[in-house]
């Protein structure tokens, strides 16, 4: 007689966690079966359009592996790779640097700082729109997420109210991504000095998500320049997140770091618990860690003419939401990320997913709605992707004004 295997139960944790951007590419994958082209405005993988990896990186790993270097590496990371990060410190003019550690991209970075922090009943403040990256570590490890308002009226800067009002007993770090994803947003040396002082305040660990600090679309203007936080506040324990998937476009190695500065020996026992992760875990590629000093110390030519590429897509993005009915949007100075904000007439009985979806089946164009971002309720807003080129992205927009004239009058 056959019997009935008993259920496997997962994790209670986990029922929760959702990550927008790639739940939403199964639906675009049914769409593209059903026979239609998706105009995808959803993913943020440079090489996924006109974006290819600089040939000197590719030589570096090459070399690598021809030379053998296959086997583990040092669990912190390769020295001349940790070298060459403490170089970049340097020029981010980070002063006090006291650990550096190499990680299988950002993503991990986050997953083990966040992991050797914090314990149950404590609270990370997490900005809204975020990453959905943190909501998920968070989620996996049982704690709250606390989420501050980037405000919009501001320039997306972070709501320096909103987190004075967010902070509790309980409130272990905070995370600033800067420059920002999804709003494209760099934050002023103002507001990075006025967080400085809550984190001092409130004995919080900042963790500095920069992993953009090189897609610089307005450099020569003195409000989107980019500030590195742990610059302006030496004395802050601070994390700084960095890597090579977005400024090196190699988001396939999985190469990302972390720089700890600020008060070292207030720090001294999260570093050790950092590591004893990093250890357990063995280590990061080998071969893709050669690239690290190549991308670091080597030439920078590539960058010019990316940045070149995203700011004519951003202006061209910026043009079509200020010209079109419903939508609006404060234009990125960095990344290449649009975080448009979209009135939905009330009749209309629908939310940002539900605008999202209906374009998808109807005009086969795929962004990402801004509650997939955390973003708060009531508010209306989608993410764009501006990496495609601009052929793709001028058909996208004529595909969206019509979708939203006729669905909205
Ligand atoms: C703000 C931010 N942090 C981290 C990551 C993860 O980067 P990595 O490819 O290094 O894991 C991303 C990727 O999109 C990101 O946007």
């Amino acid at each position: 007689m056959a019997t009935t295997a008993p259920t496997i139960v997962s994790s209670h944790h986990l029922a929760t966690l959702k990550y927008a951007i790639r739940d939403l590419a199964v639906l675009a994958a049914d769409v593209q079966k059903q026979g239609h082209k998706v105009l995808y405005l959803n993913v943020g993988d440079p090489l996924k359009f006109d974006f290819a990896t600089p040939p000197h990186l590719i030589e570096a790993v090459i070399k690598a592996m021809r030379d053998g270097q296959n086997g583990y590496a040092a669990s912190e990371g390769y020295a001349p790779a940790i070298d060459a990060v403490r170089r970049e410190a340097e020029r981010k003019a980070i002063p006090g640097v006291h650990n550096i550690f190499i990680t299988q991209g950002v993503g991990e970075t986050v997953d083990i700082c966040l992991t050797a922090l914090l314990n149950p009943g404590d609270n990370l403040l997490t900005p809204k729109p975020d990453y959905p990256l943190y909501s998920a570590v968070l989620t996996k490890l049982g704690i709250p997420v606390n989420a501050y308002d980037l405000d919009e009226e501001n320039g997306w800067q972070p709501d320096l109210a909103d987190i004075e009002r967010k902070i509790t007993p309980q409130t272990r770090g905070i995370v600033l991504i800067n420059p920002n994803n999804p709003t494209g947003a760099i934050y002023s040396r103002q507001t990075l000095q006025a967080i400085a002082e809550l984190a001092r305040k409130h004995n919080l660990v900042v963790f500095a998500d920069e992993i953009y600090d090189k897609l610089l679309l307005d450099e020569n203007a003195d409000d989107a320049k980019m500030i590195a936080f742990g610059s302006v506040a030496p004395d802050v324990p601070c994390i700084t997140f960095g890597g090579m998937s977005k400024n090196y476009l190699v988001p396939g190695w999985r190469l990302g770091w972390g720089i700890a500065s600020g008060n070292q020996q207030a720090m001294a026992g999260y570093i050790e618990s950092i590591h004893r992760i990093l250890r357990a875990r063995l280590s990061a590629n080998l071969p893709m860690q050669h690239a690290i000093p190549a991308a670091l110390d080597g030439p920078q030519d590539h960058l010019i003419e990316v940045n070149r590429k995203l700011r004519q897509r951003r202006d061209l993005t910026a043009a079509w939401c200020n010209s079109t009915p419903r939508v609006s949007l404060v234009a990125p100075k960095a990344a290449f990320y649009a975080f448009a904000k979209l009135q939905i007439p009330e009749e209309a009985h629908e939310d940002d997913q539900a605008f999202v979806k209906a374009l998808l089946y109807e005009k086969h164009v795929l962004v990402v709605h801004g509650s997939g971002f955390g973003q708060r309720a009531g508010t209306n807003h989608f993410r764009i992707v501006f990496l495609p080129q601009e052929e793709v992205l001028t058909q996208a927009y004529a595909n969206m004004s019509l979708f939203l004239a006729a669905r909205y009058q």
